[in-house]
């Protein structure tokens, strides 16, 4: 009885597969390698913080500069730089994955959600409108609406332009040739030169990679509302995705 009102109310609740297992290891792996490059990111940026003793350091709070601490400590920056390195790398191969099942997935290539043209503009502008007027929401289903993939295609491409910055201020910092050999800073110099002419030099380049980091924050800050909104307002388990792989889909609302 209760679960026929309830079928009234949201109509039929069907369970639908969303996200394989390799995609949702993807989905945290990006998660936990982006906040640790925000962080580590920020203070080679901005070290705000020095430990340890050297003969110059005098002991003064308002320079940031703390006498107390280990001598290991002193290499603070080491130790971030060193963090950012290992996430970068994360970045860089779960991007690769990624790259290569959108388009070679036999279960859920990018694709199948998004071309930016024809209906799936026509779809996209349409989730627009009912974020705003909160009426007509449009059909869910096995793939990913076009405006979430139009924005995760953009998602994607900001990682690959904060790479190929990242890569560039890698190699400017070698000199000759590297541990493994003259391929490794050929192939950075190959791919990523062209950024010093777009950003004009390897300050702009410096500050290209800010700039991405900041619009990848808000890409972030986006997403999660944007996944907690559609969990509120649809009830149809959004936020489950890239845990179980799973949602729910009725494809009759409230507000319909
Ligand atoms: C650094 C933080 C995050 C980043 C960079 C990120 C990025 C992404 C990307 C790129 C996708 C698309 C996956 C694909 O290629 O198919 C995605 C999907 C998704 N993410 Fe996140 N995510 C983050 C954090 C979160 C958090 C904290 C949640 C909430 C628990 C979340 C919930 C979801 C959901 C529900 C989807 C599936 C959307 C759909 O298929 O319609 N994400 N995320």
């Amino acid at each position: 009885m209760e679960n026929k009102e309830n079928i009234n109310k949201y109509g039929e609740i069907n369970l639908v597969h969303r996200m394989t297992v390799i995609k949702r290891i993807i989905h945290w792996t990006f998660f936990l390698a982006i906040i640790n490059n925000i962080i580590t990111g920020f203070y080679i940026a901005y070290p705000f913080l020095f430990f340890g003793k050297t003969p110059t350091q005098s002991d003064s709070l308002s320079t940031g500069i703390v006498n107390s601490g280990e001598t290991n400590q002193a290499f603070i920056m080491t130790w971030m730089r060193d963090f950012h390195f290992i996430g970068a790398v994360l970045i860089d191969v779960i991007f690769i994955v990624w790259l290569y099942l959108a388009f070679f997935s036999w279960k859920e290539p990018l694709y199948k959600s998004f071309l930016p043209f024809g209906d799936k503009l026509e779809e996209a502008w349409k989730m627009i409108k009912h974020y705003f007027t909160l009426k007509d929401k449009p059909k869910t289903g096995r793939y990913q609406d076009p405006l979430n993939a139009f924005v995760f295609t953009i998602f994607h491409l900001l990682i690959l332009l904060q790479m190929l910055t990242g890569f560039q201020m890698y190699v400017a910092s070698f000199t000759g040739t590297s541990a493994v050999g003259a391929w490794w800073p050929w192939l950075m110099h190959f791919s990523t030169d062209w950024t010093l002419f777009i950003f004009g030099g390897l300050t702009g380049v410096t500050i290209a990679h800010l700039f991405i980091m900041w619009l990848i924050i808000i890409f972030i800050a986006y997403h999660i509302y944007i996944e907690v909104w559609r969990s509120v307002m649809w009830k149809e388990g959004d936020i489950l995705i890239p845990f179980g792989g799973y949602k729910y889909i009725r494809n009759k609302s409230e507000t319909q």
